[in-house]
């Protein structure tokens, strides 16, 4: 069938790019060609999802859709121009209005209904746009945490690189909390699968409980190798010292909030088939990816995630 990724040139992209091919699908990509071109093979297509979709991506008549770029309210309303025979729509937990800090329940959670501007509140806002126009045919996964090799935020990344410095490095007082992650590679695959196969809401994250903080900072020691010994610093001692939960220590959340974001109900995902591969595998391929590619540049805007060294030194010294 005629595929088309729309994105598919960073991370999760790329992935569906390689999981369509190797389902035998025909493959195009919808991009604006700032962040390069797609593999042999794969048509690419050019627009920018905040205009009109223009006649040759219309003309090229999609069966499937897996659209993993729409950050705008414009970029959605334009995608209802396609006419495909089933529409995957990676959006994401911030959907919801309650999480953070959740729990969440289910998918019949409510979802944002605000006209601002921001994340969550958009994407809540494209699966109403996307969902009226598709119907059956449309699917909407609301992912959790996305790690795997190709990630541009670099926050396992991160992770992976202090580690294998070695020495002393401060991690929260918070090693036993749960956390949860999907493999982009799983979610990729899985997208293409269910794409025009299954329809309505998704949670697309990890079991709840698959691993804790410690247990994957742990991988991170396992794979990268070295003498990395943890620091053990309390929530509040990182928090007068400035350091920001999740952005300064990746996946870190202070103990209110960890105990229900972490508690999201995964089981109509795990009912549709979402994989969970073997955490170490992920930790390990992104540290392979790592060690031989040039990280790409973070996303416009984005801060890369870290804790500044001069902070560090601070904390270690007590
Ligand atoms: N990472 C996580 O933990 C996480 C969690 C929850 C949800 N998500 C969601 O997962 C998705 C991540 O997908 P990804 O990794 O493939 O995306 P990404 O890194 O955001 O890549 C963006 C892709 O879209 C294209 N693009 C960007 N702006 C465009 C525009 N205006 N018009 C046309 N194309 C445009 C880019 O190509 P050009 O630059 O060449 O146009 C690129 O191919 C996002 O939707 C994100 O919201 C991620």
């Amino acid at each position: 069938m005629r595929l088309l990724v729309l994105g598919g040139t960073h991370f999760l992209g790329r992935h569906v790019v390689d999981a369509a091919r190797a389902a035998g699908h025909d493959v195009a990509v919808l991009t604006r060609g700032v962040s390069g071109h797609p593999p042999d093979g794969v048509r690419a297509l050019r627009a920018d999802r905040d205009d009109p979709l223009p006649a040759d991506v219309l003309a090229w008549a999609p069966d499937l859709v897996v659209d993993t770029s729409c950050q705008t309210r414009a970029a959605a309303e334009h995608a209802t121009a396609l006419d495909p025979r089933g529409y995957a729509f990676v959006s994401s937990l911030n959907a919801y209005r309650g999480w953070p800090p959740g729990p969440l329940r289910g998918e019949d959670e409510p979802t944002w209904d605000t006209d601002d501007d921001e994340y969550g509140p958009v994407k809540a806002h494209a699966e109403r746009v996307l969902g009226a126009a598709f119907g059956d045919r449309f699917l909407t996964a609301r992912a959790g945490l996305v790690a795997g090799p190709h990630d541009r935020l670099h926050r396992l990344g991160w992770w992976l690189e202090r580690i294998a410095a070695g020495g002393p490095v401060v991690v929260p007082d918070a090693l036993d909390q749960p956390i949860a992650l999907v493999d982009a590679r799983d979610l990729a695959g899985w997208l293409v699968e269910v794409c025009g196969q299954a329809s309505g809401s998704v949670n697309t994250t990890g079991p709840a409980g698959m691993t804790t903080l410690g247990g994957l900072l742990d991988t991170c020691r396992e794979v990268t190798g070295g003498d990395a010994e943890w620091v053990v610093v309390d929530e509040a001692a990182l928090l007068d010292a400035g350091v920001q939960p999740w952005l300064h220590l990746p996946f870190w959340l202070p103990a209110d909030v960890a105990v229900t974001a972490w508690d999201v109900d995964t089981a109509r995902a795990r009912q549709l088939g979402l994989p969970s591969r073997p955490l170490h595998d992920t930790v390990a391929d992104t540290w392979a990816w790592q060690q031989q590619a040039v990280r790409p540049a973070p996303p416009p805007g984005r801060d890369l995630p870290g804790l500044p060294p001069e902070l560090e030194a601070r904390l270690l010294a007590g």
